[in-house]
């Protein structure tokens, strides 16, 4: 059993900005499934969104991510994240992150930051380092952990389940102790202690078929809390990026948003300015209403994507403000300079998740959770665009500092060692395969932008059958990372569907044909489920 103070599930910036925080207090793990850069935040384009401008205010922040929560917001962490946002944003700079810059205009050639614009934003707020700002808070981060000696970091280490104390049979307020974890070189299982862990373990994007997400994104943290009791919130609420790339060979190649902020145009693959018609943004409008009249567009027209122009800009600013969409584009034959890209909406973000103030304190003692994984309030029924590596960071930051402050005494408790009973290997990794296939298809077709109940019932039947058999060879096998991440998503799965049954409304990402319009009457009333 390795034992140490604090016990980091997550190598992102939820993880990576804890991990910071409390290593000069104590013996830090951070454990993560494959290496350690491999997360949603290496791939983020877009930027952070932070008051930084004086054209710009705290108020005008908290109200377009009101608005986009679509009044499922809770509006204290709204305030909180959002004006707290400047001064985590600028110890992030303080450890290295360099954001671009620009010149500030009819000055002596000084630099300012330079703000992108994404939709549903009423100015100008996102800090980005042109289009690759994931990779740049990744090198950042992770140069400083590699500086900080009370960080031990373990690549490719799988954390199975959480240890707690009412698993394990004790009496007394539910406790987490720590978590089983398969080391995928070695293929053993073994025991992590400490008294605070934290879930950094990000979203879930691949229970979905198409999704922007890295294939780390299984939902890991949300199915291991679930299982341990804590309760999960707004799962219903999966944000489907409106512009990933249609292209046979490239995996979950996203477009960012800031393409359509520089003046990018959507249009049907005939030409057509089609979101004109659907909001007074047009292509700008929040990403909800962008995926679902994409998806609108794509039925009606039967056509297998649609276009996003941007060539009517110049090929300079182009290739320096989106160096790596550029070339990655260019990489599968398409010049953007020179012709429109075809996009289609993909999964890409989970609004809801564990349920944890702002400080990551979840409903069991010792058990935190920051970053994709929690549901703080932030973003109620839809997330707007770029609040989520702001999230993470501020809420990072608190949660260290709450802890540190009441600095939780080492558990008492014995943890017994992972018991793999007579589990022999498995000779039908067939089914494994099937089954994931299986998952991200039926969510796709049944729990997609579009619901029905009908839809939903099928899928929650389809999915319960699923599950016995998963359960099955979770107990007869030696267990391996896909099998525990089909697991995983397979319980994401029967959460966000639960969820969306338990919701008889359209609001926000949730949008079911069977309630087209939002109950007036739950208003601020979120979905939470227990084990
Ligand atoms: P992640 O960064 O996803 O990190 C999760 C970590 O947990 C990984 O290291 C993973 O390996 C590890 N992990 C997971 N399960 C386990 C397990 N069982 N055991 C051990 N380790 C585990 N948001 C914005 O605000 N602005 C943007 O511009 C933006 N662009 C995006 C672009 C793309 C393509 C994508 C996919 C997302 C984007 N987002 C953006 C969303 C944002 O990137 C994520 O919400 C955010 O990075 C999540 O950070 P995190 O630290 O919570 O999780
Ligand atoms: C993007 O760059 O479009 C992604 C931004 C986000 O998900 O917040």
């Amino acid at each position: 059993m390795k034992q140490f103070d604090y016990l980091v599930l997550g190598s992102g910036i939820a993880g990576l900005s804890f991990a910071l925080k409390v290593a000069p207090h104590g013996r830090v793990a951070i454990l993560t499934k494959k290496n350690r850069a491999e997360s949603n935040t290496n791939y983020a384009q877009g930027g952070i969104a932070s008051v930084t401008s004086k054209e710009d205010s705290f108020e005008l922040h908290v109200r377009d991510t009101l608005e986009a929560g679509a009044g499922l917001c809770d509006e204290q962490v709204v305030r909180r994240i959002v004006e707290e946002g400047p001064s985590c944003v600028q110890e992030l700079i303080e450890l290295g992150m360099k954001f671009s810059e620009r010149q500030i205009p009819d000055s002596s050639g000084a630099q300012e930051l330079d703000l992108g614009r994404e939709g549903g934003h009423s100015k100008r707020r996102i800090l980005h380092a042109k289009d690759v700002t994931g990779r740049e808070i990744e090198r950042a981060l992770l140069h400083a952990v590699a500086r900080q000696p009370n960080i031990s970091v373990f690549e490719n280490h799988v954390a199975i389940d959480l240890i707690t104390s009412q698993k394990l049979g004790y009496v007394g307020p539910n406790r987490c102790l720590g978590v089983y974890v398969l080391d995928k070189i070695s293929g053993r299982v073994g025991t992590f202690a400490a008294p605070v862990t934290l879930l950094a373990t990000g979203g879930c994007g691949k229970v979905y078929l198409y999704t922007t997400n890295p294939d780390i994104a299984t939902g890991d943290g949300v199915a291991m809390a679930y299982r341990a009791g804590a309760s999960i919130a707004n799962m219903e609420f999966v944000q489907f990026h409106p512009t990933c790339l249609y292209h046979p060979k490239a995996k979950s190649f996203l477009i960012s948003e800031a393409v359509r902020g520089e003046g990018g145009v959507l249009k049907s693959v005939d030409g057509r300015e089609f979101m004109d018609s659907s909001h007074p943004l047009k292509s700008l409008a929040p990403r909800d209403i962008v995926a679902r009249a994409i998806d609108s567009e794509m039925k009606q027209s039967g056509a297998e994507y649609v276009l996003l122009d941007i060539s009517h800009k110049s090929a300079r600013f182009i290739i320096e403000r989106f160096p790596n969409i550029y070339q990655s584009c260019l990489g599968f034959g398409i010049d953007i300079t020179k012709e429109p890209i075809p996009v289609v909406p993909a999964a890409h973000y989970q609004c809801g998740g564990v349920v944890t103030g702002m400080d990551g304190q979840t409903q069991i003692e010792g058990l935190y959770a920051v970053g994709e994984v929690a549901c703080t309030g932030l973003h109620g029924a839809n997330r707007l665009a770029s609040n989520s590596l702001l999230e993470a960071l501020v809420c990072a930051h608190r949660a260290a500092a709450g802890i540190l402050v009441e600095s939780p005494a080492p558990p008492v408790f014995r943890i017994p060692p992972w018991q793999s009973g007579d589990a022999h290997n498995p000779d039908e990794m067939v089914v494994v395969a099937h089954n994931w296939d299986e998952i991200r298809r039926l969510m796709w077709d049944y729990v997609g932008i579009v619901r029905t109940n009908k839809r939903l019932q099928r899928a929650q039947k389809r999915i319960a059958n699923l599950q016995e058999e998963i359960q099955e060879y979770y107990w007869d096998f030696i267990v391996t990372s896909d099998l525990l991440e089909l697991r995983n998503i397979a319980t994401v799965a029967e959460l966000i569907v639960r969820s969306a049954l338990e919701r008889h409304e359209s609001r926000g990402l949730n949008y079911n044909l069977d309630f087209p319009q939002s109950d007036p009457e739950l208003t601020g009333c979120n979905t939470v489920l227990h084990k």
